[in-house]
């Protein structure tokens, strides 16, 4: 296997506490050494010069929909994998909201198979909390975890019924997995296109209240508490939740959270144009709202950030704003956005982000991941945060364009990609097409 030595970039490595001008060695897929004025024993090492750039952990996005098995028109676990790895992430959580559900072994092992075929980037399967998401009994969480699942959600749909939460954590403590909470009352979300309040009345359209989330929010933590389970609140979207999050942390209990980049950079004034690829569950919300979460980043309340890459077809996404599909894609934005504008205004340091979107949602998900320590599989990502990125939905690997971000000008572009020390993307271009045009 190749050996690299990539010389001078700026390694930022919040789980080492590492962020400093440095050299990494990359030998046998796993990094040989990290520290200054490294020399390669293989002199087969191939140096790689990443002066002026940064050198980070793959990133782990805890929060992707493949759509793989049943939607494969709008993302292939290839396809995603690929944006993944543009977007600088190397390992993706897939939810269960699949077709079939995964919510039982086959399904793991399908999505596990097809990942493995690949070749590069790490997908984790998320089991169903409930056979086929119907919220009515409980999947075999046994035989998923023996699968490998590595965390339980319903994610798209929230499990309603307290008694089915309570045992979902009281079983999924066993295993020490997370359940993963898509908090919001059914009952109260109930046909709402957007935030409840000013906006959903001037657009007409009916509304989704903060409340619809802050109380399943409330019962997830209360039941955490009960079972001493690991609960993990996705999208979180509302200052009241990030309340409860936060007074629920000062207790002791179990509780994580994570919040999307759109969360954090669009309100719901950016759905005055009724442009479907801004509605998305739970809805944007208020510039209050907003703040709050910038602020839950800066004092150390949120845990992750997490994309919700949910791609949609096109003609689903180009239909009457009540009639579209709630959801948008953000793998290959995620980071960009991040930097240009949550590090690029001052909210966190940019090694706080990366700390968000690699330690932590590792440390969630049990998983080895978002570390460059000698000895660690090497899933290292190259980045330079001067190079301009522009938006261009023609451009995605994902095989959906629905991006609300279309046409931005942002900060931050991945160079290079290496997963367990293969390289997945070098100076832009995917390996394979550098294979491809040097074999025509
Ligand atoms: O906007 C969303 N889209 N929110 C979800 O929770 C599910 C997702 C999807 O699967 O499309």
């Amino acid at each position: 296997m190749s050996s690299y030595l990539i010389s001078g970039g700026h390694v930022i490595d919040p789980h080492n506490n590492t962020n400093d001008i440095m050299d990494v060695l990359v030998e046998d897929g796993k990094i040989a050494s990290v520290g200054i004025g490294i020399t390669s024993d293989k002199s087969s090492a191939e140096v790689i010069d990443a002066s002026g750039k940064v050198i980070i952990p793959g990133l782990v996005d805890m929060h992707v929909h493949l759509r793989d098995p049943g939607r494969e028109d709008e993302e292939t676990i290839e396809s995603g994998l690929r944006a993944a790895a543009r977007g600088g992430f190397t390992s993706v959580a897939c939810m269960p909201n699949t077709e079939p559900v995964i919510d039982c072994a086959s399904v793991v092992e399908y999505v596990k198979r097809k990942a493995a075929d690949v070749g590069f980037g790490n997908v984790f399967p998320i089991g169903a909390i409930t056979h086929g998401l119907k919220g009515e009994t409980l999947s075999e969480m046994g035989e998923l975890v023996k699968a490998g699942v590595v965390a339980f959600s319903d994610d798209g749909r929230c499990v309603m019924n307290s008694q089915l939460m309570r045992r979902a954590l009281e079983y999924s403590k066993m295993w020490e997995k997370p359940v993963i909470s898509h908090a919001e009352d059914s009952s109260l979300a109930k046909g709402g296109q957007i935030n409840e309040g000013y906006y959903s009345t001037i657009l007409g359209l009916k509304g989704i209240p903060a409340a619809a989330e802050e109380i399943i929010v409330a019962r997830d933590i209360i039941l955490a508490e009960l079972t001493g389970g690991k609960v993990h609140i996705a999208h979180l979207s509302t200052a009241g939740s990030l309340e409860l999050v936060r007074q629920a942390k000062e207790r002791g209990i179990d509780v994580t959270c994570e919040v999307t980049p759109h969360h954090l950079i669009l309100t719901e004034a950016d759905l005055i144009g009724y442009n479907t690829n801004f509605k998305v569950n739970p809805p944007l919300r208020s510039s209050k709202d907003v703040e709050s979460l910038r602020q839950g980043l800066k004092d150390g309340v949120i845990d992750a950030i997490a994309s919700d890459h949910a791609p949609h077809a096109r003609h689903e996404k180009e239909m009457e704003f009540d009639y579209a599909p709630f959801g948008l894609i953000g793998l290959e934005t995620t980071l960009a956005l991040i930097i240009t504008d949550i590090v690029g205004s001052g909210v966190i340091s940019l090694s706080k982000a990366i700390e968000l979107m690699s330690v932590n949602p590792a440390k969630i998900l049990g998983v080895p991941k978002g570390s460059i320590g000698v000895g660690d599989t090497a899933d290292l990502v190259i980045l330079d945060t001067n190079a301009v990125l522009e938006v261009d939905p023609a451009k995605f690997e994902s095989k959906s364009i629905n991006t609300p971000y279309a046409g931005r000008k942002l900060k931050g572009v991945v160079t290079d990609v290496f997963s367990a020390g293969r390289p997945v993307i070098r100076d832009g271009r995917f390996v394979s097409e550098i294979v491809s045009l040097t074999n025509q």
